[in-house]
């Protein structure tokens, strides 16, 4: 395991509460003012970016957010092997995401001295998570993709894939029931605002 240098402790300690303090914030206040913060602790931010309460994020170097993303309040995010959150993507509340496991090929050593098998994890653009998602070390979620509620994603998912479950397993395919907006029968449309007249 890697000592850390009494520098490097203060340092993590600081950005920690800077992250546990910020999210205690309601509301748009706090959804600016973690933006403004958190842009300069993560590792890269291609634009402006939503982090709803109480998220944490764990080695926030690590972390890549697309424009737009937005991130629902108690997620828990470990960015030590690197994770990378495509434009428009968003987390559910109370998503995990991991991206490392503890090593344990050891059987004399406690796992927790042990160190870590960093893994990348990449989710694409434009994907949604249900709450309480958690994605493993090492998977890839193609853009446009859906999961599911409370899945747990074991392996990649292909782009446009609705995947649900423990393990998470595709349902079905966004393409399949896709039709451009104007080839929709008027009757079947869903109701939206009308403009009334007065
Ligand atoms: C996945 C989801 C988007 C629905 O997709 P859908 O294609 O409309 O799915 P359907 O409702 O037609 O269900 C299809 C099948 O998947 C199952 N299923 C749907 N969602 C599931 C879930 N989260 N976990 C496990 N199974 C699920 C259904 O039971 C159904 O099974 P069956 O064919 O055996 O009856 C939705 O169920 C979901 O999980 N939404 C997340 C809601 C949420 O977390 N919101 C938080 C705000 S961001």
């Amino acid at each position: 395991m890697n000592k850390l240098s009494l520098g490097e402790i203060l340092k993590w300690e600081f950005i920690r509460w800077i992250i546990i303090i910020s999210g205690i914030v309601p509301g748009v206040v706090g959804v600016g003012l973690r933006y403004i913060l958190l842009r300069f602790l993560i590792g890269n931010s291609k634009g402006f970016f939503r982090i709803f309460e109480r998220v944490i994020i764990e080695y926030p170097k690590g972390l890549n957010l697309g424009h737009n993303a937005g991130i629902n309040a108690y997620c828990w995010i470990n960015a030590r092997g690197g994770v990378s959150i495509g434009d428009d993507t968003i987390l559910g509340p109370y998503c995990v995401i991991h991206s490392a496991n503890h090593r344990m090929d050891q059987l004399d050593v406690p796992l927790q001295f042990q160190g870590h098998e960093p893994q990348e994890v990449h989710i694409g653009k434009n994907v949604w998570l249900g709450a309480r998602v958690t994605v493993l070390p090492g998977v890839s979620i193609g853009d446009n993709a859906v999961v599911g509620a409370g899945a747990v994603v074991t392996k990649d998912i292909c782009p446009y894939a609705v995947a649900v479950g423990n393990p998470a397993h595709v349902i079905r395919m966004r393409t399949e029931s896709f039709r451009p907006r104007n080839t929709v029968p008027r009757r079947n449309r869903v109701p939206g605002r009308r403009k009334t007249r007065s």
